[in-house]
């Protein structure tokens, strides 16, 4: 069956482009044509259909692109990157293939998209990043700990060159503007206590989202929140990806320890009360101190000062007024 993304990416937002003339490229029949774009709105996509005329996008698509990512990818980029338009997790796709190190698999398009704690990541059509990147660390898995803080000062540093603002990391992976949360890491290992690990990181993150996106989802923001210029899907992938390649190999080289500080300056908790969620629901509430030296967050409760590991716990602040 002919995929509906690759009759989207046929389209445009400033005229109308003919069944026909799309039938005749691809070689398929204007029947195939139009039930393929019939399926857009699985997708959320908006066409305009005109009679005898033919089909247009309601806005613009800015499509992930080989050629364009490599301009902005520094010369030396040690990546081998693979895009598809859609997958069912890009995360699973690249664990299941045991993919090697440095590989990175974006898709336009997830149908099982993972979050953390079981929960499921959608994304919006030319609007979201959603990639993964395998990486291998010599260390081994026990001094992964800081590895999500470490990618959310990436992708914090990459944004912030590209002019948004009051960005604010969460521990242990979320990055968040005012209004909400823009992007999601999820980390996957496989490896030795000791030796060397591979991780799959996993980035959705959010450039444009739909009102009917921003209403089933909780929290979200997009970047049109952080005040910056509308974002360009390409160059910002680019300049996450030479991000992760600058600071992935230190982390692995020198642990979190340097970066602490940078982490700590954009802690949205810093100092403030919060509620710790088990997995098995218990609850500790304490005031967040900060992180130590390898990324656990450091919390002062009625017992204590409690050093905690990402696992499954989940984080919620507690009003103090
Ligand atoms: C979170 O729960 O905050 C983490 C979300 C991570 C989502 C990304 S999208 C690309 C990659 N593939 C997945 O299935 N998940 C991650």
């Amino acid at each position: 069956m002919l995929h509906t993304l690759t009759l989207l990416r046929q389209l445009n937002a400033d005229e109308f482009t003919s069944g026909e003339a799309i039938a005749k490229q691809l070689g398929i029949s204007r029947s195939a044509v139009s039930a393929a774009l019939t399926r857009s709105g699985d997708y959320g996509i908006e066409l305009e259909r005109r009679h005898g005329v033919g089909y247009k996008l309601t806005q613009p698509i800015e499509w992930l692109d080989q050629s364009i990512l490599s301009q902005y990818l520094n010369a030396n980029t040690p990546f081998s990157l693979q895009l598809v338009n859609e997958i069912d997790s890009t995360n699973r796709a690249l664990r299941q293939e045991n993919a090697a190190p440095l590989s990175v698999l974006a898709a336009e398009w997830q149908t099982a998209g993972r979050g953390r704690l079981g929960r499921h990541w959608v994304g919006s059509l030319g609007g979201s990043l959603l990639f993964s990147v395998v990486w291998r660390f010599s260390g081994g898995m026990t001094r992964l700990a800081g590895l999500s803080l470490a990618v959310g000062i990436a992708l914090a540093r990459a944004l912030e060159k590209k002019g948004y603002q009051d960005l604010g990391l969460k521990w242990p992976n979320d990055l968040l503007c005012k209004k909400g949360k823009l992007a999601g890491i999820l980390i996957e290992l496989s490896g030795d206590a000791l030796g060397p690990a591979d991780a799959v990181i996993g980035i959705g993150l959010n450039l444009r989202l739909s009102k009917e996106e921003r209403l089933h989802a909780d929290h979200a923001a997009d970047l049109s929140d952080c005040g910056g210029p509308l974002p360009a899907r390409n160059a910002l992938l680019a300049a996450i990806l030479n991000e992760l390649a600058d600071i992935l190999p230190r982390f692995d080289e020198e642990g979190f320890a340097p970066l602490r500080s940078e982490w700590e300056a954009r802690h949205i908790w810093q100092g403030q009360m919060a509620k710790l969620i088990s997995p098995d629901g218990k609850e500790n509430v304490g005031r967040i101190i900060g992180i130590a030296e390898d990324g656990a967050l450091r919390m002062a409760g009625e017992d204590g000062l409690k050093v905690i590991y990402a696992g499954d716990v989940s984080l919620r602040k507690v009003s103090t007024e």
